[in-house]
Order: structure tokens, then sequence, then C-alpha cells
């Protein structure tokens, strides 16, 4: 059996090759990584997975290696997903989304594989948006209404995801995952920068003071091994052209995720606000209903935030202290 994950180098990516390998060793794993990208994440799976050079851009590529693969699942992880990247650069997000996630179709479509390929389509709950405090723990029924081009974008991804199913039976699952973190999370997002950022401190690179955007958002945070766990079971489990959250349930001011990293550092902290990480209009509160997930899948999140959080320092702490 031949799973296929694209974006593989990437922060989820890198979790699912893991815990496929450790779970599921029968199964093959392809990955598709653009030629520039780093391979941090990847390093210790170099000799157990296939990889290609593969922009989720280019259809030639994308069309000329899913045929040769002929995948039995397919993990569409690859994305522009930082949301502030994508107000500086939105053609460059919506381009790279929605083509990406059309010639994955495409491809699937041309070579007839809709019968026995599932795809499984990161979208997310930024999808959300705009949400009135009663409408919160949110459901898959409630409107969408988008506040970023990359949210836009998200939106379209799913949708398709939607319409490829109903067009042309191609088993499209579509994840809406809320917040994630973890060891392995870009230095943008912000419990990896924050935890950064306590590490730099604690090893004196950089002055007691944690720099912060946003401090009033509300946000839904899962460890990304329950996360990959789930993508798993989604592919496994799910009902083709349907959405379910992948959420926990449980919302955290940004506020208090900072309070608890200062709490678990080893020195004083102060925090500064810093008007360039403010956006022009942010997502006040995600909070998300995973019953209709659970109750197709039986998954629920495992580990617990602080845990979660407490890992991603240890991974700063580690990372720094050796220089890389
Ligand atoms: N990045 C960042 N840096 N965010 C900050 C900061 C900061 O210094 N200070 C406050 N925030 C606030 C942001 O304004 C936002 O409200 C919240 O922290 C989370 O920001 P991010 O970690 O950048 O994530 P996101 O919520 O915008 O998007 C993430 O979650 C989505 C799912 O809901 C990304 O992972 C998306 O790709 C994903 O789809």
């Amino acid at each position: 059996m031949k799973a296929l994950i694209t974006g593989i180098t990437g922060f989820a990516g890198s979790h699912l090759a893991d815990h496929i390998l450790k779970h599921y060793p029968e199964w093959k794993i392809y990955g598709f990584k653009r030629w520039r990208s780093r391979d941090e994440n990847i390093i210790h799976l170099m000799d157990k997975v296939e990889l290609h050079d593969v922009d989720v851009k280019d259809f030639t590529a994308v069309n000329r290696f899913i045929e040769e693969i002929k995948p039995d699942r397919i993990f569409h992880l690859a994305a522009q997903s930082f949301v502030p990247t994508s107000w500086k650069a939105p053609m460059e997000t919506l381009n790279t989304n929605i083509a990406g996630q059309v010639n994955i179709f495409e491809a699937i479509r041309q070579h007839n594989l809709q019968d026995g390929t599932v795809v499984q389509i990161a979208c997310s709950s930024e999808e959300y948006g705009m949400v009135h405090p009663d409408e919160v723990p949110i459901k898959e029924t409630n409107p969408l209404r988008p506040l970023s081009p990359y949210a836009v974008s998200k939106v379209t991804q799913d949708y398709l995801g939607y319409q490829y199913h109903q067009s042309y039976g191609i088993k499209a699952i579509r994840t809406r995952t809320f917040n994630h973190t973890g060891p392995r999370r870009g230095e943008v997002f912000v419990t990896s920068n924050f935890c950064k950022q306590v590490a730099l401190i604690e090893a004196k690179i950089q002055p007691p003071v944690i720099k912060v955007g946003n401090l009033e958002a509300k946000r839904d945070f899962t460890d990304v091994r329950d996360v990959v766990r789930a993508y798993w079971l989604a592919a496994e489990k799910c009902e083709p052209g349907e959405v379910y959250n992948i959420a926990s349930n449980k919302a955290y001011r940004i506020q208090d995720v900072v309070d608890m990293l200062i709490k678990m550092a080893s020195i004083k902290i102060d925090i500064e606000q810093d008007p360039e990480r403010m956006r022009p209009s942010d997502v006040m509160i995600l909070l998300g209903d995973y019953s209709k997930f659970n109750q197709r899948t039986g998954w629920k999140p495992e580990i617990p935030f602080e845990k979660t959080l407490e890992d991603t320092l240890n991974y700063w702490r580690k990372k720094i202290a050796a220089n890389l």
C-alpha cells in the first residue's frame, strides 16, 4: 500500500511520515518536496521514504508522479500556510494553495484513479473567520466568513474537494484543522515563535523581553502528533466528500500562552507589543466542536497543551544550544 505526502518536509508532513512508519510499516511512503525546501525535519527519514522534487503548482510534475506512484492515499499538506504572508503575497498564496489542489485532483481524474485513491485535504479553521460569540464551539455547519487571502484559499480547496467528489466521485476527505503545534513548528507561528524567543532569552542571545502581537485572540490548539493521527484515521474511516473539524474543544487566549511560557522559563521575562506583529484583521476566536469526527473515527486529542508547549520549548532550547 502506498501513501503520498505532499509537503513532507514541513511540520505536519514530517510528523505524519513518522506516524505511518511507526504504526503502519507495511505502507510505502512517498513525498513531494520543492527542490529548495530545507530538509531538517526529515533528515532522519531520508532512507525510509521515497522523495520526489515536485512543486504542487507544476501540473506536469504532479501528473507524472501521481501516474507513476498510483498512491492509495494522498495527504495533501503542501501549502503557503502563514496567514500574514497571505496579505503580503495574496496571489502567490492563492496560486500555491488552489493550483496545488486542482493539479492533484486533475492528475487523479486523468489517470482514472478516483476509485482507488483517497485524498485528505488539509483545510483550516481559518475558513470560519469572523465567528460570532454565540457560534462556539464551531460546528462544520457554521457559515464561512474568511478574513484573509489565506482563509479564502482554504475555502476554495475545501469546496474543490466537495466539487470534485460530486462531479467525478473523487474520494476527497476535507479536514478543517484548528491550530496545531509542537516540535518542528515553523518559527513564524505564535507558539513556536514565543518558545524560540524564550529559548533565545535563556541563552542570553535576546534581551529579556518577548515581542508579541495580538494577545486577545483565542485559539484552539491540538498537538501535531494528535493531528497526524487524525489525518490517518480520516483517510481510513471518513466519508468521501464530507467535511470534519479536528480540534480540541478548548480555547486559550494568546495572553494565556505567553503567561504559561513565561512561567516555564528559567529567568524573568517582560512582554512588549510589536506593532509589526498586528494583522489587518485577526480572527478573534476559534474553538472547535470535533464531535462529528469523533463519532466517525473514535479520535480525540490525547496530549495536553502544557506538554505540547513544554516539548516545543525544549525543541527550541536544543536547537539553539546546538547553534542550528
Ligand atoms: N504568528 C504570531 N506571532 N501570531 C501572534 C503573535 C506573534 O508574535 N502574537 C499574537 N499572535 C496571534 C495572532 O494574531 C493570531 O491571533 C494567533 O496568535 C495565532 O497566530 P498563528 O500562530 O500565526 O496562527 P493562525 O491562527 O493565524 O493560523 C494557524 O492556524 C490555522 C488553523 O486555524 C496556521 O497554522 C494556519 O496555517 C492554520 O490553517
